[in-house]
């Protein structure tokens, strides 16, 4: 069964709220603040090609697939406590090496077969490498978390030299994202009264949720007709 947050998140964000400003990384600053730099360049192509598919579909069928896109790049203590956490030691060479979300993409789709036509056009393109994909949809976590995850890699150009960069996306519903949100919210909560009774309640309001995006779907193909879904499942593209 899913556990409310364990002992160990809980300090983890204690520890983040505890040095926000403090960079781990700052004996090898210019280093860290260049690689960061290079992962917001990433961002800033795969969130180009994401506005590519919208403007196109907008265009071809009369309406949007993405309602919208966020993006992040991972907090300095974040970086350090997750290397921490793997046991990898504390050092610009290491985040590059091993982590795969320090730039995260995040897109909120209308419907759910939206989410695969965006995620399979973007995947198909030449210069996009899909590393891994998790398919929280067809595969839902045990709490009820929703989404699909997909780990790319994308070639930068730079003003000397090309570099591959590790992209993590995360494309889900609004309804997906409504519930993944106000999860995320009371995570930071500590003290709750009754956590097993927490997180039956927060299955339940998930599955509802789950329930309505097919509601939202079968509307959806009433009115425009079933679009051709992918081939293949994600994982076997692998
Ligand atoms: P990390 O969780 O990043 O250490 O890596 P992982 O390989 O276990 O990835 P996973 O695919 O499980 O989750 C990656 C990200 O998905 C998280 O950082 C969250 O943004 C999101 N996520 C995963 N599970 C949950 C969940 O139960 N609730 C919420 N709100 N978000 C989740
Ligand atoms: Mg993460």
């Amino acid at each position: 069964m899913d556990k409310r947050p364990e002992k160990k998140e809980i300090s983890d964000y204690v520890d983040a709220l505890l040095y926000p400003e403090q960079n781990p990384f700052q004996t090898d600053i210019a280093k860290f603040e260049e690689l960061m730099m290079m992962y917001s360049c990433a961002i800033k192509e795969v969130q180009t090609k994401l506005e590519v598919l919208n403007t196109d579909f907008s265009v071809r069928y009369k309406r949007n697939p993405i309602e919208f896109i966020t993006s992040r790049i991972k907090r300095p203590a974040s970086i350090a406590l997750k290397l921490k956490s793997k046991n990898i030691p504390i050092s610009v060479k290491s985040i590059k090496d091993n982590l795969n979300d320090v730039a995260g993409i995040r897109v909120i789709c209308s419907f759910l077969d939206d989410i695969y036509a965006v995620a399979e056009r973007l995947v198909r393109q030449d210069d996009i490498t899909l590393i891994d994909a998790k398919d929280y949809i067809r595969h839902p976590k045990p709490n009820g978390y929703r989404s699909l995850h997909l780990i790319v890699d994308i070639p930068v150009f730079f003003a000397d030299h090309t570099r591959d960069m590790r992209v993590e996306v995360q494309i889900r519903t609004i309804a997906m994202d409504f519930w993944a949100s106000l999860d995320h919210q009371l995570k930071y909560k500590h003290d709750i009264k009754e956590p097993e009774e927490v997180t039956k309640a927060l299955k339940k309001c998930a599955d509802t949720i789950a329930q309505t995006d097919l509601d939202m779907q079968s509307i959806k193909n009433s009115i425009y007709g079933e679009e051709k879904q992918p081939s293949k499942k994600f994982e076997d593209n692998l």
